[in-house]
């Protein structure tokens, strides 16, 4: 029986500060189907002042707002660039489900902020926006994050096979996938935000294309230590983490001086595996199957290092299972905005700590 499409667009821009990706979805059948998908690098102005806007600074409310209004333009060109690719019209699209960009993450002092302007991106697209997905979870005594495990848990979930899903964006999140039982999740640490950091401070570029530069140098035991030693790395969940907590000032505070900038590369490459095989260790051990979507899945020599940690189970890519692992994070932000449509809960309270469900979300009609 052929369905009634539900279209919705998931935009989703990350800790990484890369861009956005953007998806066109239908979300009327039983899984997911992705009709478009548009990626839109961030230009170096725009990625120089939301890193700037992560740590306390001047008039930041202000700029915040600029910034806000800034993206909220770009998120609309990728919308219109999306549903030209696909030849469909603003009408046809139930909602917009927007992420924002993360400028502070202090569910510990009860607040996330995501800026993007959602009013703005209403108004200039004409179609109805779903942001600040975080903050109720939060309210309700949540992390606000990861969200994406009620996700995995619909698209990625296996009858008899016990699988991981591990997200490497600027952050990792991991989600546990055991048949017959629930669904657990947690942000485990950096992902490529700490790489690219150093990349850029080094090499002038945004990130180190397939670790190659990370793969000629030499990794350094002694700085590996005293980064694992952070305690967030063993903290039980719920946990979600940012830049916040790592960012280039918690990188310096771990160098001694005098360290090769190849070798730290090589040694972050190796934190970022460490911390991600440790955390599968302690939270999903059974698994046999792991699949890694987000940027960090693209770069190879860090699947290579991951899949040699892990000599038990198979680890592979989400594109195999179907789902590209580019646009998993902004399928899941469409499906969460039908979610909240619908008037149905989306956080999952064994991920985020919340004290109970929640319909997340703030909508801005069309
Ligand atoms: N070929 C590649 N080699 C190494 N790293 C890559 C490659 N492709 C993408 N990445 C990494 O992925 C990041 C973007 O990942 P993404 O999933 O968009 O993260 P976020 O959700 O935090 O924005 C880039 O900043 C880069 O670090
Ligand atoms: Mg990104």
């Amino acid at each position: 029986m052929p369905h009634p499409p539900e279209l919705y667009v998931g935009l989703m821009s990350g800790t990484s500060l890369d861009g956005i990706d953007a998806a066109l979805a239908d979300l009327g059948g039983a899984q997911p189907k992705l009709l478009a998908r548009h990626y839109q690098p961030f230009d170096d102005a725009l990625r120089n002042e939301l890193l700037a806007l992560h740590p306390p600074g001047p008039d930041e409310l202000h700029r915040a707002q600029l910034a806000g209004n800034r993206l909220a333009q770009l998120y609309a060109a990728s919308v219109k660039t999306l549903l030209g690719a696909a030849n469909t019209s603003n009408a046809k699209i139930r909602a917009i489900g927007c992420h924002g960009q993360t400028i502070r993450h202090r569910p510990e002092q009860g607040y996330t902020l995501q800026i993007g302007n959602a009013a703005l991106l209403a108004e200039l697209t004409g179609i109805a926006v779903v942001g600040d997905f975080r903050s109720r979870d939060i309210a309700a005594g949540g992390q606000g994050a990861p969200l994406v495990p009620a996700f995995h848990d619909k698209v990625l979930r296996h009858a008899t096979v016990h699988r991981t899903i591990v997200n490497i964006g600027g952050i990792a999140n991991l989600t546990d996938l055991p048949p017959g039982g629930d669904t657990t999740g947690f942000d485990c640490g950096p992902g490529n935000l700490l790489m690219d950091a150093w990349c850029m401070r080094h090499l002038g570029k945004p990130f180190d294309d397939n670790g190659a530069w990370a793969a000629s140098g030499m990794l350094l035991p002694a700085l590996l230590e005293r980064m694992l030693d952070e305690p967030f790395f063993t903290l039980p969940p719920p946990k979600s983490s940012g830049r916040d907590l790592f960012d280039m000032a918690w990188l310096n505070s771990k160098l001694q001086g005098g360290e090769s900038a190849a070798d730290v590369q090589a040694t972050l490459l190796e934190l970022t595996c460490r911390s991600i095989a440790q955390a599968i260790r302690q939270h999903s051990a059974a698994a046999t199957e792991i699949y890694l979507c987000g940027g960090g899945a693209r770069n190879s020599a860090l699947r290579a290092r991951l899949a040699a940690l892990l000599p038990d189970s198979c680890v592979q890519t989400t594109d195999i299972l179907g789902v590209d692992g580019d646009y998993l994070e902004a399928i899941a932000f469409a499906w969460l905005a039908q979610q909240t449509l619908h008037g149905k809960p989306a956080n999952l309270p064994a991920v985020t700590g919340a004290r109970h469900p929640c319909v997340l979300g703030a909508i801005y009609p069309a």
